[in-house]
């Protein structure tokens, strides 16, 4: 029996297989507003038999965007576009799950197809804020934005808008929250001493640099319910020896799930021009972290980094290394991915595709 094709229960929400889309940016909204674009790329992939849809970074303030492009849950009109989409998701057997976020430094970029570089506030880009006032590249180079330097009034700000995006995801139908604390972003960033430079509260010790993280997580969890699944993406490593290495993360890990995070989404990298990219050629050593975490602090994990094979994410859900396999790039290539590996593994494709499809194609 396949064990990808099992269901999966956390706290009152079903998955019914293992196999989830990982969020990924399009790059097509207008002032934070998804539109058809999203609807077809999202509702898709449900519709291909993957049991969980994660909505790509979406972000809580508009300075939070990564590129003006992105997504954002600020306000209700953006709440208002985001319900039909959450609604389809559910309508054909798929959990709907949105992924929050602050771009924080590198934020105000232009899209990746259009140089992926800091624009100028007088080509759209923004004001931008980071624990320190230090920008991701040097003067001249890609990310070369300097940011502010966050206050603890800043903090403040931003924790409450993290907050207040938890409560708009749950009024636009998500079942299942994801606060991005990966990739370099503002959680991140503040984690990682490649960035934190900090000597308050915030910086410093191992305790200090979480503290952003895990006080964020908390108010989340206060006004998520309680009987709804709470994730955190970690970069499980910096992949740089001055960085946050996966001892770090089991201890983050563990602080996560006392504070009521259910499962942590294991990818890696994007701290700073020095630690591997998120999407770079050895994503898969990700997948033996999320194992690391899995077992040692005791959490579920969803693992992430060039899964495209049924028999390998099978191997991977079977042999206890993560509970649910996320799939970015070969839901691009096959938004019918799960449909495909139910027929490899020789599962009963109408247990994985609405029945508009599996009637007659099961
Ligand atoms: C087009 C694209 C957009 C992405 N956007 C996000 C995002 O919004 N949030 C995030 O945490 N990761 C994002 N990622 C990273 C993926 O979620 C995933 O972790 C990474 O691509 C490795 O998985 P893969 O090997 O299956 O592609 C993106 C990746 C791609 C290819």
């Amino acid at each position: 029996m396949s064990q990808l094709f099992s269901p999966l229960t956390i706290k009152d929400v079903t998955f019914k297989n293992r196999i989830g889309v990982s969020p990924m940016c399009q790059y097509s909204a207008e002032n934070g507003l998804v539109n058809d674009w999203h609807k077809v790329h999202l509702g898709s992939r449900a519709v291909g038999g993957a049991g969980l849809i994660i909505a790509e970074a979406t972000a809580v303030l508009p300075e939070g965007r990564i590129t003006p492009a992105c997504v954002g849950i600020w306000n209700d009109e953006q709440v208002e576009a985001l319900t039909p989409i959450t609604r389809f998701i559910e309508q054909y057997g798929a959990v709907p799950g949105i992924q929050i976020g602050h771009a924080g430094r590198k934020a105000s970029a232009a899209r990746p197809w259009d140089g992926g570089q800091h624009l100028k506030n007088e080509e759209g880009g923004y004001d931008i804020i980071g624990p320190g006032d230090e920008p991701f590249d040097k003067e001249g180079v890609r990310l070369w934005k300097t940011p502010k330097k966050m206050t603890v009034d800043d903090i403040h700000r931003v924790q409450n808008a993290f907050v207040d995006a938890a409560k708009r995801s749950l009024a636009a139908g998500y079942k299942l929250l994801e606060i991005h604390g990966a990739h370099g972003y503002l959680l991140h960033s503040f984690f990682t001493p490649l960035v934190n430079k900090r000597d308050d509260e915030y910086g410093g010790s191992l305790e200090n640099r979480a503290r952003m993280m895990l006080e964020t997580a908390e108010k989340i969890r206060e006004v998520w319910p309680e009987n709804l699944p709470l994730a955190v993406r970690l970069s499980t490593s910096d992949w740089d020896e001055q960085g946050l290495d996966i001892s770090d993360n089991i201890q983050m890990a563990k602080w996560l799930k006392v504070r009521g995070v259910d499962i942590i989404d294991c990818s890696a990298g994007g701290a700073s021009p020095s630690s591997r990219s998120s999407i770079g050629s050895r994503t898969s050593d990700q997948i033996g972290l999320a194992a690391e975490i899995k077992s040692t602090a005791n959490i579920k994990t969803m693992a992430v980094g060039t899964i495209t094979e049924a028999e390998q994410a099978e191997r991977i859900i079977a042999s206890d290394q993560a509970d649910i396999v996320l799939l970015a790039r070969a839901m691009l290539r096959d938004p019918y991915w799960a449909f495909h590996a139910a027929q490899t593994l020789g599962v009963d494709t109408k247990t994985v595709a609405p029945i508009q499809n599996a009637f007659f194609v099961g």
